[in-house]
């Protein structure tokens, strides 16, 4: 399949891996590059620009095809190292830089100047206009479905999308609750040029979290996510457990004087217990609804292959014969 998508990134399927916190390494990421995707490493998971120069080397062993890095810019009092994880990812010949959060223009320079594509990730069509503006290549479109942060307007993709197709003169994917060939083909259908998978891609044999993450994904249903931190206005589509049934509580409880802090214990340095030790109740981690279509563990060469195929499918025959 060819699409603005595929021919820009030099990629066989219009299939992107989303950065994912402690999900997005080296395997990953190379997983869905070799099996025609575009995999993306997740840039802030390595604690310094010196880690992540490594991750991108290890990627790189393991794969010859294109693969991007997540950037994401998130408000803090102590931001990262920005111009290091830039000046690695330039350095390191990356040609492809998924960013996330906060408007990337400060950053659009240098990562421009070194020939970098940029596809940024958006949960409005304003923001999708923005980054149009301000010269990103594409824009991954995040509809209310979606794992992580789906922003504060709660429109979902059956909407967003063909609003955005509307609007944007720039290629965009389709992010959020996308799982199969039928996502894909809807996408396509309302103007995308392809789809980006978060919460789908962890359930792989390939990806690097414990087997637990895994059996969760596969046990829980369309019903099982929750959105926290409403009240602080940076809201996060996470699966319920204890600890976010804890934070729930807290948010009741103290209303609209909740601070950050009241939730620290369950949100902040969570991913390694999760992700790594397979503490399923360690905290709140990222999740989309998208886990109600999730029923198997297959390798990622199988999940696109099957997409791809199912795709195919519904375009040569169901579509047609209607
Ligand atoms: C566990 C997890 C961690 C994530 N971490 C990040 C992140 O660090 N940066 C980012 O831009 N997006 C992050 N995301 C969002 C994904 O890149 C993607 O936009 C989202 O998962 C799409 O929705 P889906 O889960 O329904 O496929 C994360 C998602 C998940 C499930």
């Amino acid at each position: 399949m060819k699409t603005r998508i595929t021919e820009m990134f030099g990629i066989k399927h219009p299939i992107i891996q989303g950065g994912m916190h402690f999900v997005g390494f080296a395997e990953m990421a190379a997983a869905v590059s070799n099996a025609g995707g575009l995999g993306i490493i997740t840039g802030l998971t390595q604690r310094s620009p010196e880690n992540l120069a490594r991750e991108i080397a290890r990627c790189k062993e393991m794969t010859s095809k294109p693969f991007g890095v997540n950037l994401t810019f998130l408000p803090s009092v102590n931001p990262p190292d920005y111009p290091g994880y830039i000046r690695v990812i330039v350095e390191a010949g990356i040609k492809i830089v998924e960013t996330a959060g906060n408007n990337p223009q400060k950053w659009l320079p240098a990562l421009k100047d070194a020939g970098i594509k940029i596809i940024h990730k958006c949960t409005s069509v304003r923001h999708s206009l923005k980054a149009e503006t301000i010269g990103c290549d594409a824009v991954s479109v995040d509809g209310f479905e979606c794992g992580g942060h789906p922003g504060e307007d709660d429109v979902p993709n059956f909407i967003l999308l063909p609003r955005a197709a509307d609007e944007l003169k720039i290629p965009f994917v389709a992010s959020g609750g996308m799982a199969d060939g039928r996502s894909l083909v809807a996408a396509l259908a309302m103007g995308a040029d392809g789809m980006n998978m978060g919460t789908r891609f962890i359930a792989t044999k390939e990806a690097p979290v414990h087997e637990n993450v895994k059996q969760a994904l596969v046990a829980a249903s369309e019903l099982d996510t929750r959105l926290i931190m409403r009240p602080l206005r940076n809201t996060e589509r996470v699966l319920k457990n204890a600890a976010v049934e804890r934070l729930l509580e807290k948010e009741k409880a103290l209303g609209a004087s909740i601070k950050f802090e009241d939730i620290f214990g369950e949100v902040a340095g969570v991913y390694p217990k999760i992700m790594k030790e397979g503490e399923m109740d360690a905290g709140a981690w990222s999740c989309g609804m998208v886990a109600g279509l999730t029923y198997d563990i297959p390798s990622v060469q199988e999940l696109i292959e099957r997409i791809m195929a199912q795709a195919d499918d519904i375009i040569r025959g169901r579509l047609v014969r209607l």
